[in-house]
């Protein structure tokens, strides 16, 4: 079986998300993280994301790093 890596995070938004921003962000990921065969969730409440992240450590990692550097 091939390794699997995995993230769990919580982050709070710096700029404020509306409705459109949010499905323009989740339908990019979407996308994403399916050319890169990972799979999830994202969670939105109150100013607050929670996702979890799962696929290749190579991807997540790289995923990851995108994450971090995203303002
Ligand atoms: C809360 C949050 C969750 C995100 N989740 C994903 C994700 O699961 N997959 C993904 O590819 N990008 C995700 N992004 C977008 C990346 O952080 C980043 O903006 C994107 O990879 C950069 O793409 P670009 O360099 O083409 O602008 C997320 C952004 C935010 C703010």
């Amino acid at each position: 079986m091939a390794p699997l890596a995995c993230v769990l995070y919580l982050s709070i938004e710096n700029e404020s998300f509306n409705e459109t921003s949010l499905k323009h962000l989740v339908y990019k990921a979407q996308e994403e993280n399916k050319n890169h065969g990972i799979t999830g969730f994202l969670y939105y409440k109150q100013n607050h994301f929670f996702q979890y992240l799962e696929g290749a450590p190579d991807d997540v990692n790289t995923l990851l790093e995108n994450l971090k550097k995203d303002t």
